[in-house]
């Protein structure tokens, strides 16, 4: 199963990445997190990309494709993955056509801009894992800590107001492209292009899991 998640952020991409991955064994691929690690480790990836990202703005695409081939060709991808933050503008999405990846689905978390901000402001991850929790719609067991590890949970440097107003008017701009991109694909070219489905990204985050999984049956 290969799967694309597509969604603005702060859709809960992430969030359901973890069920969706681990009810069917294959791997999370986000480039976000990705991007985070290399960032943490202090590579000249992540030097490079902190700023663009504590910006709200775009990592280069062709960097980015040449992650995500890198990163598909470990021996985990093997019978599927799924993409969380990839692709994210149409040259993204071109690269991937062109190297002959065929996806399954893509679902596109629907979530209105207004539920993001409040959706942002409360989250906090577990940075070795990418694990996301929300202070109030999905808290941890224990405050500020990691349900497995017990680890400490932080907030992310990119979710201050301004730069999640800032990633949602890329998100408008750059990505949201995607949905007529995908749509018009499946529409023109059904044997080859992904189904593409919406699911309705408000609800509780067992609820939009639930949707998911029907999704996939569809
Ligand atoms: P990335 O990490 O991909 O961020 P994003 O797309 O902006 O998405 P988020 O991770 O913010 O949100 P999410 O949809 O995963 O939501 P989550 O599940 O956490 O990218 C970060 C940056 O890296 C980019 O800005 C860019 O600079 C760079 N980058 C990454 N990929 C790139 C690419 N392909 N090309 C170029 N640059 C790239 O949920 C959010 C919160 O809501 C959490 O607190 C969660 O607990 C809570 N929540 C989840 N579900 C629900 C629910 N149902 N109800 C209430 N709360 C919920
Ligand atoms: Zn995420």
């Amino acid at each position: 199963m290969r799967l694309i998640l597509l969604g603005p952020p702060g859709a809960g991409k992430g969030t359901q990445a973890t069920f969706i991955c681990q009810k069917f064994g294959i791997p999370q691929i986000s480039t976000g997190d990705m991007l985070r690690a290399a960032v943490k480790a202090g590579t000249p990836l992540g030097l490079q990309a902190k700023a663009v990202m504590d910006s709200g703005g775009l990592v280069n695409d062709d960097i980015i494709i040449g992650l995500v081939k890198e990163r598909i060709a470990q021996p985990d991808c093997a019978k599927g993955f799924l993409f969380d933050g990839f692709p994210r503008t149409i040259a993204q999405a071109d690269a991937l056509k062109a190297a002959g990846i065929k996806i399954d689905y893509v679902l596109e978390i629907d979530v209105p801009f207004d539920a993001i901000i409040e959706r942002m402001s409360g989250r906090r991850t577990h940075p070795a894992s990418g694990r996301t929790y929300h202070i109030k719609f999905n808290p941890p067991k224990v405050p500020g800590k990691d349900d497995i590890t017990g680890e400490d949970l932080v907030q992310r440097d990119d979710d201050k107001e301004e730069t999640v107003r800032k990633r949602l008017q890329v998100y408008s701009e750059q990505t949201r492209p995607l949905v007529d991109y995908y749509r018009r694909w499946a529409e023109q070219d059904p044997a080859n292009a992904p189904k593409y489905r919406v699911i309705n990204g408000m609800g509780s985050v067992e609820e939009i899991t639930a949707r998911i999984l029907q999704a996939l049956q569809s």
